[in-house]
């Protein structure tokens, strides 16, 4: 059998967040939505002809792309549609970073980027986030590319779209913003992609979270044209099936749903933020749906996930240096909130 390749021989995966299957569970670990996706993604499944699955579907997302283009105030030639901002990701490391170069980011950041790298054979360079957990403005030859998750996960943290501009004016790289978080935020950076001036920028958005279609596979970007024809000449020729396309577009199409859907989340962020405060804990002030929080004086975040875990509550814990003292918690329905509050006073937090 031919071994594999020697740069991936000692890689370990990205481990995704649990996906657990027990009934009457309060899933809290990897930042879904809680409510369904517009009703508009039922129509077009029900509209959806399954007898068309016979032939290919378009190889550049030709609705969805137009109807991204209008949202982001672009041309469509600059918007890239993907299997989920995932691929994204992937094809971004490929495109923009020599095997043997750099990919910058901040650190702790969403730990798939190392990975990414690791698989390039590229070296991942991470940033330390700032003792707050703030960014610190990274220099401008860094490295060859760098991704900027705004606002940064687990963290929870926005930062102002005009550093990050700042940021992109000097730096001699292609910087990624990732704003898979950007719809619970009060900023983003989308007319920094769309300017006509913008030479290295581009702005990923997924429809995993604010949309609630984390079970299709839909991301997208804006940026340069050049830089999005990069992606578009690397990708699989039909990157994005048919459904995902149907529904995708459909959602896109119903944004005041998403909005409702986002304004309930939080609502319940921000009553949840202030219980947990009013118990001891400290929070961070998110600009997602969920929140980066640290349990209180004496009671120690591994053994807190483990007891909530036994109750089959799932919040998300991090090991590290930077990381062991906190639990990421996705902002759920309020009956999830109340049990997930309930089974917290359980163990004295
Ligand atoms: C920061 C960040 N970027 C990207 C993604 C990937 O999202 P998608 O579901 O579109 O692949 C996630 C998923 O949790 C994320 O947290």
């Amino acid at each position: 059998m031919a071994p594999i390749c020697r740069h991936l021989a000692a890689l370990s995966g990205y481990v995704p967040g649990e996906q657990p299957h027990v009934a009457g569970m309060v899933k809290l670990n990897t930042n879904e939505n809680p409510y369904p996706p517009s009703p508009r993604v039922g129509e077009a499944l029900a509209a959806f002809d399954w007898r068309t699955l016979r032939l290919y579907p378009d190889p550049v997302s030709s609705k969805a792309r137009e109807r991204v283009a209008r949202v982001c105030g672009c041309a469509p030639e600059q918007v890239f549609i993907a299997n989920g901002s995932d691929e994204i990701l992937a094809l971004f490391t490929r495109a923009f970073v020599e095997e043997g170069g750099s990919l910058g980011c901040f650190s702790p950041t969403y730990s798939l980027y190392p990975v990414l790298a690791a698989i390039r054979n590229a070296q991942c360079k991470p940033l330390p986030l700032n003792g707050d957990f703030t960014c610190p403005m990274p220099p401008p030859d860094f490295s060859d590319a760098f991704i900027w998750t705004n606002p940064n996960a687990p963290t929870s943290l926005l930062a102002a779209p005009e550093t990050i501009a700042a940021f992109a004016k000097t730096y001699s790289g292609i910087l990624l913003v990732d704003e898979a978080y950007v719809d619970f935020a009060p900023a983003d950076c989308m007319a920094l992609a769309a300017a006509p001036d913008n030479a290295n920028v581009l702005v990923m958005r997924t429809l995993s979270k604010s949309y609630s279609l984390a079970g299709i596979r839909f991301g997208y970007c804006v940026g340069p044209k050049p830089l999005v024809d990069a992606l578009y000449v690397i990708k699989d020729s039909y990157n994005m099936d048919a459904v995902a396309q149907a529904v995708g577009l459909a959602a896109l199409e119903d944004a005041p749903h998403m909005r409702a859907n986002v304004a309930k989340i939080l609502a319940t962020r921000e009553r949840l933020a202030r219980t947990l405060e009013a118990r001891g804990w400290t929070v961070l002030p998110s600009a997602t749906n969920f929140l980066f929080a640290r349990p209180p004086e004496g009671v120690a975040a591994a053994d807190l996930f483990a007891a909530l875990r036994a109750e089959h509550v799932y919040v998300r814990y991090f090991p590290g240096e930077r990381t062991g003292a906190w639990l990421r918690i996705t902002v759920g329905s309020e009956p999830e909130v109340a049990r997930l509050l309930e089974a917290l006073a359980g163990q004295g937090a």
